[in-house]
């Protein structure tokens, strides 16, 4: 497993829409491998393969139950709103308040193509729709309401 340079804010692949994955292959394995690795090495709770150069609809996340791994997720369901502060792997040192969904249902596949669905509330709730935001080429300092350092 490889530690990826983790891609900041200015870099154009984050604006970019990422393309869906057609086919879970060994190199989209180890891409999930190295982009979990990445993740736990800078201390963060979830990371998207456009954040690592890679313009594709992959997310992974640890608020702390374990890692989740996603291949082309999709918000299915939500309930209510909540503004929490946020920060990101891409823009280091800046946090911001940020509204979202209070509870999200999320479906994608996982490594082995499986349909799988993942309901979050608080932090993984707001992990998962930031990370997703990625998958869109949009960065939380676009949604905040303010943004502030350290
Ligand atoms: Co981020």
């Amino acid at each position: 497993m490889s530690v990826l340079e983790i891609r900041k804010a200015g870099d154009k692949v984050l604006k970019e829409k990422a393309a869906p994955v057609a086919k879970i292959d060994r190199k989209i394995k180890r891409l999930l491998d190295d982009m979990a690795n990445t993740m736990y090495e800078a201390q963060g709770v979830g990371l998207a393969a456009p954040q690592v150069g890679v313009s594709l609809r992959i997310i992974v996340l640890d608020t702390g139950d374990g890692l989740i791994e996603l291949i082309n997720p999709v918000i299915t369901a939500h309930e209510g709103c909540e503004a929490g502060t946020e920060g990101c792997l891409s823009i280091p040192g800046m946090y911001g308040e940020v509204e979202r969904y209070a509870k999200v249902t999320v479906e994608g596949l996982n490594r082995e193509g499986r349909r799988i669905s993942i309901t979050g509330t608080e932090l993984l709730a707001r992990a998962l729709q930031h990370e997703i935001d990625h998958l869109e080429g949009v960065l939380f300092i676009e949604l905040a309401k303010s943004v502030h350092k350290g």
